[in-house]
């Protein structure tokens, strides 16, 4: 099972370690919906900054820049010290490998097995993973993720908490340096959704991944965090730990802590 880390709260990232992902002046319109108006924030190797917005603010269209799913209007962004926006084809399909991106939706096959869904990125990207054999692999991201039985289950004999859970697998196999989780504790119970943030961290701990994790939700903020970025109106509004916004006079911060 996830080992039992109760309320620790990250601490913020050292301030001059390295910076693996770099925005500036982010800007994404669709028609006359400008949704990002020069969005920017850099994120330390082996952090967890969290992009805390409201929903429909343009927190998933970030991420999705971010990987090039979507063509972002201006600005830039910097990932592991290369600029994602002007690389070519070849270059992208490269550093994609080394970004994990685990959606909202658990986004698993149903006609497939839990181990063939695993497997699939991994054929897709026919990459070497220093010699480990692809049942290894499996059985290592399955026994991370705390579900080593599920191996030969289908999508369907699982739980939405269980789904997402594989889903993170599946990002694991190709070992990323960065994650990007979408609302990782949407739609999931409570006891569920504490499960996802501590294997979030238990993650980063382990492999020292580096992450971006989009959420509203602030228990992932107060758990997870080591540092959170508010998004309002397109911008990076004001950033801080956990507590730092917490102890905030700010209104628009406050808004955000009514239930806690
Ligand atoms: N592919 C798209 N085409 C048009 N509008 C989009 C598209 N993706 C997102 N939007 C719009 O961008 C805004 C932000 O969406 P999104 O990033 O999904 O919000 P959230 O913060 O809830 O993740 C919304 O108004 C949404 O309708
Ligand atoms: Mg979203």
């Amino acid at each position: 099972m996830v080992e039992e880390k109760p309320d620790i709260i990250n601490a913020a990232p050292d301030a001059d370690a390295e910076v693996v992902i770099s925005i500036r002046g982010l800007t994404k319109s669709f028609g006359d919906n400008e949704v990002l108006k020069g969005f920017d924030v850099d994120v330390r190797r082996g952090e967890n900054l969290m992009v805390l917005g409201k929903s429909g603010s343009g927190k998933s269209v970030l991420i999705k820049c971010i990987v090039r799913l979507l063509d972002p209007d201006a600005g830039s962004i910097s990932v592991l010290g290369q600029d994602i926006l002007t690389m070519d084809q070849d270059a992208l399909d490269h550093i994609r490998v080394k970004i994990g991106f685990l959606f909202q939706s658990s986004a698993l096959y149903d006609s497939m097995t839990v181990k063939e869904n695993l497997e699939f990125p991994l054929r897709r990207h026919w990459i070497d993973k220093g010699g480990q054999n692809v049942d290894e692999l499996v059985e290592e991201v399955l026994t991370a993720v705390g579900l080593p039985k599920t191996r030969d289950m289908y999508p369907s004999e699982l739980s939405g908490g269980m789904k997402r859970r594989i889903g993170l697998a599946r990002t694991l196999i190709l070992k990323p340096e960065i994650v990007l989780y979408d609302e990782p504790t949407t739609g999931l119970d409570p006891i569920s959704g504490k499960e996802i943030v501590e294997l979030i961290l238990k993650l980063q701990r382990t492999y020292g991944t580096s992450s971006i994790i989009i959420s509203h939700d602030l228990h992932v903020a107060k758990l997870a965090a080591n540092r959170i970025a508010l998004l309002h109106e397109g911008r990076n509004y004001l950033e801080g730990t956990y507590q730092d916004l917490l102890a905030s006079d700010d209104p628009l911060v406050k808004k955000f802590f009514i239930f806690m």
